[in-house]
């Protein structure tokens, strides 16, 4: 019984684009971003307001919000781990921004520098100010199945912390697969923990595909009627504190996936196929997409 519709959140030039070492152009993340919109996606995760020390590539983050041409109809968000990176991000008027924390301690700290406990601290008057302007707040829940520091995490402390983020006024929670280990049994668990404090259209999955086991669990999302997800334009990207850990699920398979299943996303494949060649080429890269690499091959 699957949805009849599924919202993409198209995170390629955000968590994509987060983890390359050579510094992309801000005029190609930009140029990224017009192809996605223009493929048909509806919301586009653009950058992060975090600090360039840690992460770089999203230093020029004011600069491509300001030169991207917005759509009506397409909401664009970024990510905003405390109260600086909110403040900043403010003058870019995003339509949402997303707190990020995670269900395991070791990686709150590698990434976000705190404990949980600490970040939901911080998340709060983020989530305050944020809703205060009307900006629509997504958080997302790390190492929802297992951590690179930790190994396995159980669903029990995925619903901690959906819980303790729904408390704060967190509106929508991505159960995220950092690393790509779960199976789908794991990640429907997973998901079932944040069902527990948030509405099925609330909650997202977001899948790395390391040992690739996203597409399936992609399905078994599917199964639970979850409808929202987080893809990458070819497949681009990793966590920079999560080593070894490869891009999201590539957004062309998702699509091949979901229309092959009747079920609608809005996304012109082919246009789709020709934003990751895009990135793809401007990086000195081949697709991590099997669907756009097969439909190039034909
Ligand atoms: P910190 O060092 O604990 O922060 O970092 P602090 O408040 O002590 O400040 C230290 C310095 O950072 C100061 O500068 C601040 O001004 C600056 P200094 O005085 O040394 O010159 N600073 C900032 N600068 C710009 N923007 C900010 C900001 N905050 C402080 N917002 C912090 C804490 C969270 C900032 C840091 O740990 C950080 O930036 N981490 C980045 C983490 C990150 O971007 N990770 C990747 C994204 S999450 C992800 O990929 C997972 C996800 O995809 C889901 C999944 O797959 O699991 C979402
Ligand atoms: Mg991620």
């Amino acid at each position: 019984h699957h949805p009849s519709r599924v919202t993409l959140v198209e995170v390629g030039p955000r968590d994509g684009l987060q983890n390359e070492k050579q510094t992309v152009p801000t005029a190609t993340k930009v140029e990224l971003v017009h192809r996605l919109q223009a493929a048909g996606l509806r919301e586009i995760e653009v950058t992060s307001f975090v600090s360039p020390k840690w992460v770089p590539q999203m230093a020029d983050n004011a600069a491509v919000m300001a030169a991207v041409q917005r759509r009506p109809g397409v909401r664009y968000s970024v990510l905003t781990p405390n109260l600086k990176g909110w403040e900043a991000a403010q003058a870019s008027q995003p339509d949402e921004i997303v707190v990020f924390g995670a269900a395991s301690e070791a990686f709150s700290q590698k990434n976000i520098n705190c404990s949980i406990a600490e970040s939901i601290e911080r998340f709060a008057p983020v989530v305050a100010a944020a809703r205060a302007a009307g900006v629509k707040v997504r958080g997302a829940i790390s190492c929802a199945v297992g951590c690179p520091y930790e190994g396995a995490v159980a669903p029990a402390r995925v619903e901690e912390v959906a819980r303790r983020m729904a408390a704060i006024g967190v509106q929508h929670v991505g159960v995220a697969d950092t690393i790509g280990v779960g199976t789908p049994r794991q990640v429907q668990a997973a998901l079932e923990a944040a069902l527990r404090h948030y509405p099925l259209h609330e909650v997202s999955g977001h899948f790395h595909d390391t040992y690739g086991m996203a597409v399936a669990n992609v399905l078994a999302s599917l199964e639970l009627g979850i409808a929202t997800f987080d893809t990458s334009v070819s497949g681009l990207g990793g966590c920079p504190y999560a080593r070894g850990a490869t891009g999201n699920v590539a957004t062309e398979d998702v699509v091949y996936l979901l229309h092959g299943l009747g079920i609608e996303t809005g996304v012109d494949l082919d246009a789709l196929i020709d934003a990751g060649l895009f990135i793809r080429e401007a990086l000195g890269q081949t697709s991590g997409s099997r669907a756009a690499r097969a439909l190039q091959a034909r």
